[in-house]
């Protein structure tokens, strides 16, 4: 899917579209007409302008947006499935197919679900649009197509499943064996990749400030030559950062949204006071002060740690608590290992991993005397989620000691 970039045949046009950028098709479904710019502020000539017809199908739903199935007017046309009027000279589609989805949905579209909604929306397109050019995208995070700045739609790839899906629905319901031998096999992939998008982020000068299993989609169609065979065969997926909403530039100050009104809206997308969890945020966001509690590469790390645990145990390590006061209260304890210490698939997957890091050690001594060992999951997972920011290990200083 990454790679279908390069059949997109630009149109360009000279100015963005004229508003009403939405319009209804004889299906009555909503057709889009989404940019990719070059420039953040969505100025000056699209690389490429498409139009979406979006379905009913909804792939999901946050605090900001919801997400709908969509598919290309110009492939859909086409391809003889088009609900418009076919174009007459019919021309060669330069759009990916792809059988997977029904219909040629493969795109996914997040639509703001209110007007402040709109405006979390262009804050994040402004995050797609910098991160899309920079080499390495399409690698780690999803695929962005563009977006609509007047109504604020964005378009990316489709993806079928995300990792909490994955855990939920298919890690979870493997018996305790083959989930323990699924997981220490797929770990180190996983956990290395996951890492080393971070780092590719933060480098990027992004904060991601809202990582948790529900916003990793997962990508069936990367090549498989990244994943060693084991991995592939269990885990055919490429993970990808999603959900940028809450976002932020380590670089330029932030800076308030000018919607097409002319109004200012600064809008507060803090995942948890916009009703979504706590349990992945580092405890220095969940103080009162104010300094400390703004999402930084080091409260990445933390969450990413957490991710991984969610990983290993099947749910939150704060699951267990009785109350939404209390699982706030663990979470900004900052103990997510402890929490999991007293778990069996917490101790079966240690123990799988340290089995395993064991065996590769004696035939590395064997072949390469005094070689260097590099960190093992588990070990990686400690260092990230040390309670305080200062003694936590960085992204990139993760990502360079993994095994
Ligand atoms: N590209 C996509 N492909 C498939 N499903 C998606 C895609 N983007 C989002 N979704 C679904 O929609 C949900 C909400 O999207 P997300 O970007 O996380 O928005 P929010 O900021 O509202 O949480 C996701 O958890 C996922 O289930
Ligand atoms: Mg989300």
């Amino acid at each position: 899917m990454a790679a279908s970039v390069l059949s997109i045949r630009p149109r360009v046009v000279g100015t963005p579209p004229a508003s009403p950028q939405t319009t209804p098709s004889k299906s009555s479904h909503q057709v889009v007409s989404v940019s990719l710019f070059r420039s953040a502020d969505f100025n000056g000539i699209p690389l490429s302008t498409e139009s979406l017809e979006i379905s009913s199908t909804r792939l999901g739903s946050g605090a900001w947006s919801d997400v709908f199935a969509a598919s290309s007017v110009r492939s859909r046309q086409e391809s003889g499935l088009g609900l418009l009027t076919p174009p007459t000279t019919p021309t060669k589609s330069t759009f990916p197919s792809n059988t997977r989805f029904p219909r040629g949905e493969i795109y996914a579209v997040k639509r703001p679900a209110s007007r402040s909604a709109k405006a979390v929306n262009i804050a994040e397109a402004r995050i797609l649009t910098r991160l899309h050019q920079i080499d390495g995208h399409e690698r780690y995070i999803v695929y962005f197509r563009g977006i609509d700045p007047t109504s604020g739609h964005i378009a990316l790839d489709r993806y079928p499943l995300g990792l909490e899906d994955y855990v939920i629905q298919n890690l979870n319901k493997q018996t305790p064996e083959a989930r323990t031998t699924t997981l220490i096999t797929i770990l180190p992939t996983l956990a290395k990749h996951l890492v080393a998008g971070l780092a590719w982020l933060h480098s990027a000068g992004i904060v991601h400030a809202d990582i948790k299993p529900g916003n990793i989609l997962l990508d069936p169609s990367s090549p498989s030559s990244t994943n060693p065979s084991s991995t592939q065969s269990l885990f055919p997926y490429t993970p990808l950062y999603a959900d940028f909403s809450a976002s932020l530039s380590t670089t330029p100050p932030p800076s308030p949204t000018i919607t097409s009104d002319g109004n200012i809206d600064i809008v507060d997308a803090n995942p948890a006071t916009a009703g979504g969890t706590w349990d992945f945020l580092a405890p220095e966001l969940l103080t009162s002060d104010p300094l400390s509690s703004r999402p930084t590469p080091r409260s990445d790390v933390y969450a990413l740690g957490v991710t991984l645990l969610f990983l290993i145990v099947g749910r939150s390590p704060y699951a267990d608590a009785p109350n939404v006061f209390l699982r706030r209260e663990m979470a900004r304890l900052g103990k997510p290992l402890q929490c999991v210490y007293d778990d069996e698939r917490f101790e079966g997957v240690v123990k799988g991993l340290t089995a395993a890091a064991a065996r590769g050690n004696s035939s590395l001594s064997a072949g390469v005397e005094g070689a260097a060992r590099g960190m093992g999951v588990v070990e990686g997972i400690k260092r990230a989620v040390e309670r305080k920011g200062e003694g936590r290990m960085g992204s990139r200083e993760w990502s360079a000691g993994m095994l």
